[in-house]
């Protein structure tokens, strides 16, 4: 029994090994979103830019994002989850150079594009890669790694943006080699980037594209050595079967289509898009705004922050310990109720605001409400959509598409996160009531898009996975 109990530990361990070395990736995701903030203001200073070209600086990674996970499935479907990995290094680590070197506006703004494809294929492929290596039981705890990763890379980018800038005495301040701190706080970037493409080499590739690829042997190597499927030959089959079951559906095959793509695809899409449309980057991307108009000095601004990112991770670990033992659709359900709750309460406080824009300021006691409910907001989708999302788009296709899928869904969250921050500064201007109000409506309609058409996905092998599942009643627990 005891050898038994080993062999468990030891699979486990090295799964959760080449889980983590995949979920790098999210590290770079959370690093790259949120290391500009500390840098932006000495950057534009640097560059005499301010208005739109500073918030175009800020944004325009973002577009890189789209496009990098637009591409990034096809290109995993064709050459390998690996390679798309190795690839993502490569441009995280050239972006983070030549973004720290940049002599110009327009040069550090195509670096950050650069670095924004990095972003968007890591966003694609972590999710699916784990997804693809795991086995069915532990799965969402592996795939929630992934979101762990991102979260400790916004709170890396942040610490590591605090002391470079506190070291050289301020963000516009030389530091080594004659160059300004906030240059160096891109390049610090360089270092994840190379951890992640050293790792990338040194993981399996995902049977399910190696027997897509016909490389069966090299499969059921991986099969056997990092999932423990004691009967590979049977596993094998059934993945072959599931692909070839899916072998002439295409994305917008006409069979069952609906506008163009299949019914799943469109689930997909839209737990992408309304993960970014309850605005929870609003709160990521503008915190010092919404820390001032609750009585915050720009000062203490940065602690806030710090302790937004901490209740953040904290959650993350609740919905690894959650996600497999009651399931998805709960915890996306309950998310949704608890967004819209904490959400509109933050609208009703906003309500009794003075002023607007950057001048916004709250009376008490809705100063502690706004802020105690925005908390309380991070907590609701830290624990539950946060995570989830990604773990769904990495399991709830079938084989033959998920990458290619994977990348529509993914690359319309990168869409939405555009829209949502881009707007949010002129929706603000308007009054933070109608921006919070909006994302509170777009809560509850989240809520209702679960409840209809969400499937359950928990302990179901991929090769269950077909587009006829949504329809099917959640699996028995
Ligand atoms: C999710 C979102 C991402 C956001 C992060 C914050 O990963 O997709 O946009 O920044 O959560 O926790």
């Amino acid at each position: 029994m005891g050898t038994a109990d080993d062999r468990a530990t030891t699979l486990n361990g090295r799964i959760l090994g080449i889980s983590l070395a995949a979920a790098l990736g999210g590290f770079l995701f959370g690093f790259d979103t949120a290391v500009i903030n500390g840098a932006i203001d000495a950057m534009s200073t640097d560059f005499g830019i301010s208005g739109f070209l500073q918030g175009f600086a800020v944004s325009s990674a973002l577009l890189g994002c789209i496009a990098g996970a637009w591409f990034a499935g096809p290109l995993a479907s064709r050459h390998g989850r690996i390679r798309v990995m190795v690839i993502a290094a490569v441009l995280f680590f050239v972006s983070a150079i030549g973004s720290g070197l940049a002599v110009g506006t327009w040069d550090l703004i195509a670096w950050r594009v650069l670095g924004g494809l990095g972003v968007g294929a890591a966003s694609v492929i972590a999710p699916a890669y784990i997804a693809e290596v795991s086995p069915a039981e532990i799965r969402g705890r592996l795939g929630s790694l992934q979101q762990l990763a991102i979260v400790l890379g916004i709170f890396a980018a942040l610490l590591s943006d605090a002391f470079l800038a506190d070291t050289a005495g301020g963000a516009a301040e030389e530091l080594w080699f004659g160059l300004a701190a906030w240059r160096w706080m891109f390049m610090a970037e360089a270092v994840p980037a190379v951890l992640y493409g050293l790792f990338a080499l040194t993981i399996p590739e995902s049977p399910r594209f190696l027997v897509d690829q016909k490389r069966e042997k090299e499969a059921a190597e991986v099969l056997r050595r990092y999932t423990g499927v004691a009967d590979t030959t049977a596993k094998i089959t059934e993945i072959r079967e599931s692909l070839k079951r899916e072998q002439r559906e295409s994305l917008g095959d006409l069979r069952g289509a609906r506008l163009g793509l299949k019914p799943i695809v469109w689930v997909g899409i839209g737990l992408a898009v309304f993960q970014q449309f309850v605005g929870i980057n609003v709160i990521f991307y503008y915190s010092t705004t919404l820390w001032r108009s609750v009585g915050f000095e720009e000062s203490q601004a940065l602690t806030t922050s710090v302790i937004t990112s901490v209740t953040n991770v904290v959650v993350t670990v609740v919905a690894i310990l959650l996600v497999d033992k009651i399931g998805r659709r709960p915890l996306l359900i309950g998310g949704s109720a608890g967004m819209a709750l904490t959400l509109g309460t933050m609208a009703v406080a906003f309500s009794q605001s003075q002023g607007t824009g950057e001048d916004v300021a709250l009376p008490q006691p809705w100063a502690t409400v706004a802020l105690v409910a925005a908390n309380l907001f991070v907590v609701s989708f830290g624990a539950t959509w946060g995570p989830v999302m990604w773990v769904m788009l990495g399991e709830m296709f079938p084989n033959k598409i998920r990458a290619t899928a994977v990348s529509v869904a993914s690359a319309a969250n990168w869409l939405a996160n555009f829209a949502v921050s881009t707007t949010f500064p002129s929706l603000a201007e308007v009054g933070l009531s109608l921006a919070y109000g909006l994302y509170a409506f777009f809560a509850l309609v989240s809520f209702f898009i679960v409840v209809w058409q969400v499937p359950e996905t928990k302990g179901r092998e991929l090769e269950d996975m077909t587009d006829e599942s949504r329809r099917r009643k959640p699996a028995p627990t």
